[in-house]
């Protein structure tokens, strides 16, 4: 039985004020009656705070880490570190992460085991842009991208990894795909992963849905039994917005 997972993406948002204000409501909000879990992701200058508050029901992650352990790489945070701050969860491969920085499946893949190994979760993210969509592409860019992102990561540790489908074009955006075409490309990842690992573990892997999720569309998508929750951008940053998507049915 899978337990949904509802993630927030801050991106480059809050102070630290703001992300323990906001974490504090979250909390309060909640008050531990949730059966999904629960993270919110906040900028690596936030975290060491939001540690620091010992939520039970909100979890913290990063939003993105180093492809190295360590040495000389300057502005980079290593798996190691975010695990000193708490971290359960880091999401790899945005695809703003892999459009704006150039975020190749390679350095995913690396960041994935890395991060493993200091248990800690990623949240693998892929997707297709709005032209591979229109010209019939986008199984084929999402099956490869998984393929090579999962790349000789064993089973154990592929079982621990969530995989969160955001179609670029619905991030940011205010479009969303339809409940319907959003399952049938998680429906193919699940029957990808396994063939790629056998089928207790493909049913054993989350698989969100990300792209303008909000309160008001989130049950379109929940009430598919192949999509595991939802990664969040803009609607995670005002409590209300967060819990109402949270709390769906
Ligand atoms: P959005 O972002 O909810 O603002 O579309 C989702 C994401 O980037 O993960």
């Amino acid at each position: 039985m899978r337990t949904p997972i509802i993630a927030g993406n801050w991106k480059l948002n809050k102070t630290v004020p703001e992300a323990v204000e906001l974490c504090r409501q979250l909390e309060a909000l909640l008050d531990g009656a949730v059966d999904r879990e629960v993270v919110v992701c906040p900028s690596f200058t936030a975290l060491s705070a939001v540690q620091a508050l010992g939520l039970v029901t909100v979890k913290h992650g990063a939003q993105n880490m180093a492809a190295y352990e360590s040495g000389a790489y300057t502005g980079e945070v290593s798996a190691a570190m975010l695990r000193d701050v708490g971290c359960q969860y880091v999401i790899l491969g945005h695809s703003e992460r892999r459009e704006l920085f150039g975020e190749t499946d390679e350095a995913v893949n690396t960041k994935a085991r890395l991060a493993l190994r200091s248990d800690i979760k990623p949240i693998i993210c892929v997707g297709e842009t709005l032209e591979q969509r229109r010209s019939g592409e986008t199984e084929d860019v999402v099956l490869g991208q998984l393929t090579r992102d999962f790349d000789g990561i064993d089973v154990e540790d592929a079982a621990r990894i969530v995989v969160a489908y955001e179609p670029i074009w619905a991030i940011g955006t205010g479009e969303t795909a339809s409940g319907e075409d959003a399952n049938t490309v998680i429906s193919a990842i699940r029957r990808k992963l396994a063939v790629l690992y056998d089928a207790d573990t493909a049913a054993s892997i989350r698989i969100q849905y990300g792209g303008s999720v909000k309160p008001n569309n989130i049950r379109e998508f929940m009430e598919y039994p192949d999509i595991d929750g939802a990664l969040v951008g803009g609607a995670s940053l005002r409590a209300d917005d967060f819990v109402g998507i949270v709390q769906c049915s």
